[in-house]
């Protein structure tokens, strides 16, 4: 995977920017607050057609425009592609891929992969279960269509069945309600089918990848937790139906795919309660690389990384481990100070100010 140009216009906090990337490391520089990690996101938005932040694509515009636009020249697996993706305020987005239009956002994904390591990761471990559930959703649905229809589908049943709970006030009907679980039973069978497989060869790559940051000491171990325990479509209506009682006195949807979680283990142990900080911040950066490791084995060949912040918040040793890691792939990182990022001898640097980018320099 190689982005070669990214042209943004009207984009969050930037009016017009263009940027030439280097094969292997890029590098944005700058205050806080400046757009380098806006320029991460308009980046990853072409491997997910969404935002890593989870904004909306209308906060994505420029406040004082109506439109925005981005532009993303890259080689993947051999070929050549533009992608583009211009969203409008009021008409919503359109999407072209080497010039022919793209009416739904899943038939954008697949071809340009990332993975992206920004602050918010390192509380993989220790937060609940949205960030690890948000990670699994963004690795699969860069590679898996079906997965991403599937996510799509799931949630937007799920919102109309929370709001006919609300609505019903304690008093939901069965069928009626019956009628969203078998709305919902499709496409969970299809996430929940996906994520243990993704589950299971993820943390075959972790495990190696924690043994060999820790000198052999730490076995990392992921495991599913899914909150309803069946994968076919007709066991999965009777689980949700079996909620009706629980649902219908919580004015909510209790149980599926929205509720699911993973495990991770270092040494049989729930890293959560028993790790250390340092074990915990070595098993993020674990389970990172090994999501390029998966990407690699699916694709054929390693996803752009991006890291937001992230080498200040390593120690020295991980950091070494990054740079080490990294040799034989493009990335992009931000960073507010050139100290913090001294192993990086190449590179091509970007100096970001409120929105532009200025002084590029070769390593
Ligand atoms: N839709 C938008 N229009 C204009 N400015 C925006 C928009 N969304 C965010 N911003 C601005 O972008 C800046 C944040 O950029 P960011 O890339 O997160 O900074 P950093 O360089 O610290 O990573 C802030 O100044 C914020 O006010
Ligand atoms: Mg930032």
């Amino acid at each position: 995977m190689e982005a070669l140009r990214l042209y943004l216009k009207n984009y969050r906090n930037i009016d017009e920017m263009t940027l030439d990337f280097e094969k292997n490391v890029n590098i944005f520089i700058g205050k806080n607050g400046q757009g380098k990690t806006n320029i991460l996101e308009a980046l990853y938005y072409f491997a997910c057609q969404k935002s890593f932040r989870g904004a909306k694509n209308r906060e994505l515009i420029k406040w004082d425009k109506d439109f925005s636009e981005a532009t993303l020249d890259f080689l993947s697996r051999g070929r050549d592609f533009h992608a583009v993706t211009r969203i409008k305020k009021t008409a919503g987005r359109e999407n072209f891929l080497n010039g022919v239009k793209k009416r739904r956002a899943h038939e954008m994904i697949g071809v340009f992969n990332a993975v992206i390591f920004a602050p918010e990761h390192l509380g993989l471990i220790k937060d609940g279960p949205s960030v690890r559930r948000s990670v699994i959703d963004f690795s699969l649905s860069q590679t898996d269509g079906e997965y991403f229809a599937a996510l799509d589908k799931y949630k937007k049943v799920l919102e109309q069945k929370n709001s006919f709970l609300r609505a019903s006030d304690g008093r939901a009907d069965r069928d009626m309600l019956s009628v969203w679980n078998e709305q919902l039973s499709v496409p969970a069978s299809v996430i929940i089918g996906r994520r243990g497989e993704f589950i299971e060869s993820l943390s075959k790559l972790s495990e190696a990848r924690q043994l060999d940051i820790s000198g052999g000491a730490e076995r990392l171990t992921l495991s599913y937790v899914p909150s309803i325990d069946v994968t076919q479509p007709g066991d999965i209506y009777e689980a949700l139906n079996s909620k009706y009682d629980a649902e219908n006195r919580a004015g909510v949807s209790v149980a599926g795919p929205h509720r699911d979680d993973m495990d991770i283990l270092i040494n049989g142990r729930a890293a959560k309660t028993f790790a250390s900080q340092g074990q915990q911040r070595s098993a993020v950066l674990s389970l990172k690389l090994s999501e390029c490791d998966l990407f690699y084995e699916k694709q054929g060949e390693y996803p752009a990384l991006l890291l937001d912040d992230i080498l200040s918040e390593l120690d020295r040793v991980r950091q070494s481990y990054i740079v080490e890691a990294i040799r034989d792939r493009q990335i992009f990182l931000t960073c507010c100070d050139e100290e913090s990022i001294e192993k990086i001898k190449n590179g091509r640097r970007f100096y970001i100010t409120g929105g532009a980018a200025a002084d590029i320099k070769e390593g």
